[in-house]
Parts: structure tokens; C-alpha cells; sequence
């Protein structure tokens, strides 16, 4: 069995973070030194052939996933950003998985693997031989009996979906050091040191990922099956454009157009509400349970650089919105990345909480 939480030690001062995505793959490059994490490098391939037809995605949701495609794809990346190390920490993707939130009793972390492998038989909704079970502790309380309690977040992955990863990374001569569920390295990224209640919602391409979060781990997570490929294919449709015209369209206009172009939001916002819908039931059913409000809501992924999204997002919700910045103040970067990065950073944040973990 892989197990998930587990890593390799790494054998340089540098480290990779790859997230592979439906549309393109994210890829950084960071080092440590005595003055901190730094950003070495960083990479975003593209393929265009994911709008057309589904196949040529890099990822599907059915774990159709191309590896050798996948493996020479990555290699062209990587050759482009000359990257300095092979040690590799691998993003899956939230759609692949399963999670729960459950509170045990404190105990070690044996006796929690073994509770945690039983409680797994009742929730999992994959046959237990084709998965692999792991779990994260996300904190400790203690509760009105005076007992402590922990929070344990458990994952369920496909074993073919790890496996598939191993290849993909054996092919393109990488060492596989991790590998981490998305929603997890995301919240590592964008709620570490934040002790504020934060809804991650990132807005891919073909799917959008929801994480609850906070102090740098995961709460809970949900799916849906709306991102912006299909903000692309409404706008194609409505207008009677092809896709490739309606994506230019969508990434200069977003939401702002005026005037004969008021249309093109009013095309797509149907898509992007059932998404917004989707959070707010994230948000209520956490705030149900959990009795603790969501302050603020973080906007990854390459869709969240869709013109006024966050001010649409925050008057929905009725909750702050803002753009991700994955690299805070923990990741430096060159002074004069500054203004690049800006724009790619919601893209990034996957890939660098990835990179932060193990380095
Ligand atoms: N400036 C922009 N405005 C609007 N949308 C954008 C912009 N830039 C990128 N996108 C959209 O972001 C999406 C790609 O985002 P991302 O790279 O996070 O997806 P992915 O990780 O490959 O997909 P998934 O997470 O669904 O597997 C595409 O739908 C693209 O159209
Ligand atoms: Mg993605």
C-alpha cells in the first residue's frame, strides 16, 4: 500500500511541485535556504485540445488518464523551466477521491490508522481493495466530558490513480516523493498561519474543487462538475462561436463587459451561480456542524483570474472574496517576477503547497 501521508526524504535543497490538471499542468520549482522558501522556477502548459474534444485532456474524470502522453508533456515543462532536481512532489486530483471528517478519541497514531481502516468499511464508497485509505489529523479539542477528542480527516484514493501517478513520474525519470490530495496542499498554501475559517474554491477547467480550511489543513471537500470549460461552451454556444474564439472572449471580457458585450457574462453567469451554489451549500453544511462561521472566501485556479469574479462572488455569498496568493509571505520570488506572478499565482497554488510540504 502507498501511503499518502508518508514521504521520501529529499536528496537536494530543491524540490518540485506538479499539479496536473485537465487543462494544463502548474509546476514550481522551489529551494530552501537560510533565508527562507524561495521560488526557483516556475511552469503552465496548456493544451488547447481539451476544449474541442474531451479525450484530449490531459485528465479525465473517469482516471482516463494518458500517461505516456501525460510523462512526455511534463518533460517538455520541465526541460523549458531547467529544473535543477528530480525530486517531485505530485498533486491528485479532489474529483479521484473521497473525504470525510470524523471525530475519535485521542490516541496514537497506529491505533488511529486502525480506527480509521474500520470506520473506512462503513463510509467509503469504493470497494476497500481497490483504495487506499489514509487520514490526516487536523486538531484536538476537549469535549464537555472533559475527554479529548481529534479531528481526523479520512481519504479514500483509487489505488489505479496512484499507480497511474508512479508511471507517469517513472517515465519521465522523476523521483515520486509525494503525492497529496489537491484540496490539501491548497489549504496548506492558502489558510497556513491563518486561523480564520477560509472556503477555498478552486475554479479549474473541467471540475472546481471546494476545500474548508484553516491553520494550513483541510476541514472538508466537495466537487463539482463546472468550471470554466463550461463558462467556454456557453459563451460558444449563445454566441454561435467556436471555442476557441469564446475562450479569448471569456479571458478579455470576464464579467465586465458593457454594453453589446453585457451579453457575455449574461451568458455564462447561469454556470458560474450553480458553482456559487455549490459553496454556499459547502459553507452551510459546515457552519451546521462545525458551529464556526466561514470568514472568507479564496479564489484559485486558472478561473478565478476571470475579470470581477471576486466582487460577484463576495455580493453571492455575502462573504469577502479575494484572489489567491499562494505565496503570501512564506514563498520569495525575484523582485521582478513581480508582476507575472501576480497574474499566474491563483494557478499556483496547488503546486506550492506541494512544494511547501516537504521542503
Ligand atoms: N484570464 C482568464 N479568465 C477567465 N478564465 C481563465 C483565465 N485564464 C485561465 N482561465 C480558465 O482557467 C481554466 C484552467 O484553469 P486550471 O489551469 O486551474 O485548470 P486545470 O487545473 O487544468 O483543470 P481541472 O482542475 O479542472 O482539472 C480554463 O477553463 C481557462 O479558460
Ligand atoms: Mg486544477
Amino acid at each position: 500500500m502507498f501511503n499518502l501521508s508518508k514521504f521520501i526524504p529529499v536528496s537536494s535543497q530543491n524540490i518540485l511541485g506538479i499539479d496536473i490538471g485537465t487543462a494544463s499542468i502548474k509546476a514550481v520549482e522551489l529551494t530552501k535556504s537560510k533565508k527562507g522558501i524561495r521560488l526557483v522556477n516556475y511552469g503552465i502548459l496548456e493544451a488547447s485540445g481539451h476544449l474541442e474534444r474531451i479525450n484530449d485532456a490531459l485528465q479525465t474524470s473517469n482516471l482516463e488518464l494518458m500517461d505516456s502522453e501525460t510523462a512526455s508533456t511534463l518533460i517538455a515543462l520541465l526541460k523549458g523551466m531547467k529544473t535543477q532536481t528530480k525530486d517531485v512532489a505530485l498533486s491528485l486530483p479532489a474529483f479521484s477521491a473521497f473525504t470525510s471528517l470524523l471525530e475519535l478519541p485521542d490516541m496514537s497514531p497506529e491505533e488511529t490508522t486502525q480506527a480509521m481502516n474500520y470506520q473506512a468499511k462503513a463510509l467509503v464508497p469504493m470497494p476497500l481493495d481497490q483504495v487506499t485509505i489514509d487520514w490526516l489529523k487536523i486538531g484536538k479539542f476537549k469535549n464537555p466530558h472533559g475527554n479529548f477528542v481529534q479531528k481526523v480527516v479520512l481519504i479514500a484514493v483509487p489505488t489505479k490513480q496512484i499507480r497511474k501517478y508512479q508511471h507517469i513520474c517513472q517515465q519521465a525519470g522523476l523521483n515520486l516523493k509525494a503525492l497529496e490530495l489537491e484540496t490539501v496542499s491548497m489549504s496548506r498554501a492558502l489558510t497556513e498561519g491563518d486561523s480564520s475559517l477560509t472556503l477555498i474554491v478552486d475554479i479549474g477547467a473541467r471540475s472546481s474543487a471546494f476545500a474548508i480550511a484553516k491553520n494550513g489543513f483541510l476541514i472538508h471537500s466537495a466537487q463539482a462538475d463546472f468550471a470554466g470549460t463550461s463558462l467556454t461552451h456557453a459563451l460558444a454556444k449563445g454566441l454561435g462561436i467556436n471555442v476557441s474564439r469564446a475562450e479569448d472572449l471569456k479571458r478579455q471580457k470576464g464579467l465586465m463587459g458593457t454594453g453589446g458585450e453585457y451579453e457575455v457574462s449574461t451568458l455564462m453567469l447561469p454556470y458560474l451561480d450553480v458553482i456559487i451554489s455549490e459553496a454556499k451549500r459547502v459553507i452551510e453544511t459546515h457552519e451546521r456542524t462545525a458551529q464556526e462561521k466561514v470568514g472568507r472566501v479564496v479564489l484559485s485556479g486558472g478561473s478565478a483570474n476571470l475579470l470581477g469574479i471576486e466582487k460577484y462572488v463576495s455580493e453571492k455569498l455575502k462573504i469577502p472574496a479575494v484572489k489567491a496568493d499562494p505565496f503570501g509571505t512564506k514563498v520569495g520570488y525575484p523582485e521582478i517576477a513581480t508582476p507575472v506572478l501576480k497574474i499566474v499565482a491563483p494557478s499556483l497554488s496547488v503546486a506550492i503547497g506541494l512544494g511547501t510540504r516537504i521542503i
